[in-house]
This record gives structure tokens, sequence and C-alpha cells, in this order.
């Protein structure tokens, strides 16, 4: 079911949610998570917002979030505070009798969005052509599970901001070249930093369905999907010169979902759980200018009042599909599993999960 029939099925926020006071809200929420206990459990992704955050039982990154729901056997109802793809891998790490919830399923992500399954099995029939039997397929965890399990039945692996180093130097001892869905850019500066040259690596158009690529088909070691996100796109050249014009002793860190570009002219980059840890150790008066989605950028200068915290780019606006999760939806989702409506449930159905589990067993197997 694509994104859209999910939500025509399930019906939006009903009218009764829209008057309800901040307070009520909190306190129906409370008094829901005091009667399930650890039957109900809330993983909240570092990018929500914090009326949705001050209920989460666990932050975490993508990949920390992915470990904490395999490791949790004893919630009913996992409510998981993220977006689509992230609901569908809890989804596929969980057993049988646990259920997954999205409080609103208009949060989906557009980068997720901008590889499907067709224009993939597509691809890779071109790609083989061209390649022979030399490539393996990698996803960034911000993908369709379909796509994870495309990658699974390949023999390849999922991958997150955390692990993408780690997981693509694992790749190359299986193969030759590979192929990297759906993130260009960090396919593109994870390569780099493991010392394949801009010139070993081609672009797939999944638009056009064309290779783009200059070099000899000998050289090319890397094959990145043509997508994007579309908020970390928004960290600019632009952005980072004027800053040095300005501010020079300013530190830049960056999440490697912005561009090539973007990455190297910066001081430091990583996931948002690394981006988290570099504050948090960095000692007093530090000056920061940070490259990711506004909600964590904002509760880090909350957070952190002994650093001096800025947003990369001053005009930056926060995940919009992140920032579908609010307080109303995450009230009627809890509120749907007491009543037994169970409204927003994300399913997975058996096979795309059998076969999207060995993508993710090959990265979360890694120590
Ligand atoms: P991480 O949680 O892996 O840093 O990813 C950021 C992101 O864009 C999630 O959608
Ligand atoms: Fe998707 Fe980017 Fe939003 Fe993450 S920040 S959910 S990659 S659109």
């Amino acid at each position: 079911m694509s994104i859209m029939d999910a939500v025509k099925a399930e019906g939006m926020l009903p009218e009764r949610y829209k008057s309800l006071t901040v307070s009520e809200m909190k306190e129906r929420i409370r008094h829901i998570k005091a009667t399930l206990g650890t039957k109900l459990f809330i993983p909240g992704h570092h990018y929500q917002k914090n009326e949705v955050i001050q209920f989460a039982d666990a932050t975490g990154d993508s990949l920390q979030l992915a470990q904490i729901c395999a490791a949790n056997e004893q919630a009913e109802h996992i409510v998981f505070c993220g977006v689509h793809f992230m609901a569908e891998t809890a989804d596929i790490l969980t057993t049988e009798n646990q259920k997954v919830y999205l409080p609103d399923m208009r949060a989906g992500c557009s980068m997720a969005d901008m590889a499907d399954i067709f224009q993939t099995e597509r691809a890779w029939v071109e790609l083989e052509k061209r390649f022979g039997d030399t490539i393996i397929p990698l996803t960034y965890v911000n993908s369709t599970a379909a796509i994870k399990a495309f990658v699974g039945r390949h023999g390849g692996a999922t991958v997150t901001s955390s692990n993408a180093a780690e997981i693509v130097e694992w790749a190359f001892t299986q193969k030759k070249r590979i192929l990297f869905l759906p993130d260009q850019h960090l396919g593109r500066n994870t390569a780099y930093s493991l010392g394949v040259p801009l010139d070993h690596m081609a672009v797939w158009n999944p638009i056009t369905d064309v290779l783009e690529y200059d070099g000899v088909d000998e050289k090319c070691q890397v094959i990145l999907w043509k997508g994007h996100c579309s908020v970390h796109e928004n960290f600019t050249v632009a952005n980072i010169e004027s800053l040095r014009r300005t501010e020079p002793d300013r530190k830049i860190i960056v999440h490697p979902e912005c561009s090539y570009e973007v990455v190297s002219l910066s001081d430091d980059n990583g996931s948002t759980k690394y981006i988290i840890d570099q504050i948090q150790s960095a000692a007093p008066g530090t000056k920061w200018a940070i490259g990711t989605e506004m909600n964590l950028v904002n509760r880090l200068i909350e957070n952190h009042p002994e650093q001096d915290i800025i947003s990369l780019n001053p005009l930056m606006c926060p995940c919009l599909t992140m920032n579908r999760i609010d307080l109303p939806h995450l009230l009627w989702c809890l509120e749907s599993i007491v009543e037994g409506a169970g409204h927003n449930m994300i399913t997975v159905d058996d096979e795309t999960s059998e076969e999207a589990i060995a993508a993710l067993d090959r990265m979360l197997q890694r120590p």
C-alpha cells in the first residue's frame, strides 16, 4: 500500500483532537503511558519536535532506534515517532505479536520516495548488462521496505549514516562495485572518505534510466542513485563561504546527507548521534554552525547554553514530514490503541520482511 493509500484508509486526524488544549493532551498521554506501562514503547528520532520527544521512551538516530526496536521483546505496541521507513524497519525487526504504529501516515521521507522498486529493478537489469555480476547493492535505511528486500535478495546490506563507511568497506570485500541507493550524497561522501576518487563514481538517473558517467567502465567502483534529502540540500557552499568570511573561528559540522562540496568545506561531518556527541564533548564556549535538521539544532541550542550554536543556514526549516508527528496525532494514535481500533498500523508483508531482514541483519550483525 502506498503512503497516500494508507492515509486514505486511515483517514485524517478526527476533529475532536483539534480543539484540545496542550495540557489536556499531555495529561491524557501521560495517563495512557502509565496505564500501558512496558506494553507500550515510544521511540523518537532526534529530528522530532520537543512536544513529541518529551514522551519518547528512547531517542536516537536511525541506527540506534533500529537496534533498540530489535532488542525490545516486551512492548506489544510500538508507536514510532519518526518517518514511515523507520516504522517499517521497526515492524520488520520485531515479532509477529508486536504492532508498530506511525501517528501520522503522511510522515513520509522525500528521499526514500526517490527510489521505487520498479525503477530499481529496471536499473539493475541495465547495470548487470553493462558490468556483469560485479555489483553489490547497498541501501541507506532511508528507503522503502521493498528496496531493502531487493538489496537483501541480491546479497547486499542496509547502511545508516552512523555505519556507512564500515558497510561500504565490507561491500568491497564482496564485489568490485557498489550500487548505493537512494542518497547520492551519503554514498559519494562515504566512498570518497574511503579513498574512492570522484571520477570512479557514476550516477544512475532513475528518471531517464541513464548512467551519468564520463569515465572508463573498468574504473567505475560506485554507482550512486540520483536521490537526495530535500532538507540537507538547503545547506550550501554559499552558507559556508559567508560564515568563513564573517566568523572564521566558528566550527562547521554537517550531516553527510549534505552535498560533497558542503561536506568537504566543513570541519567535520557525521550522523545525528555523531553531531550530538561532538557538541556534548566540546569545551564550553565553542562556536558551532550545524548543518542538519532544525528541531535537532534548536534542541542542541536549548540543551547546551554553555556552547555558542547556530544553524549553518539561518533560513533553515525543519523536515516537514517529520514534523507531521505532533501532540494531537500522538494522542489520537495512543487512544486508538487503548480503544482497540489501532489506527495507523504499519505492516510489512512476510515475504518482503524476510528479504529485508537479510539486508538489515548484514548491517546489525557487524560489531
Ligand atoms: P540519522 O538518524 O542516521 O543521522 O539520519 C538522519 C535522517 O535524515 C533521518 O531521516
Ligand atoms: Fe527524509 Fe531528509 Fe526528512 Fe530525513 S531529513 S526524513 S532524509 S527528508
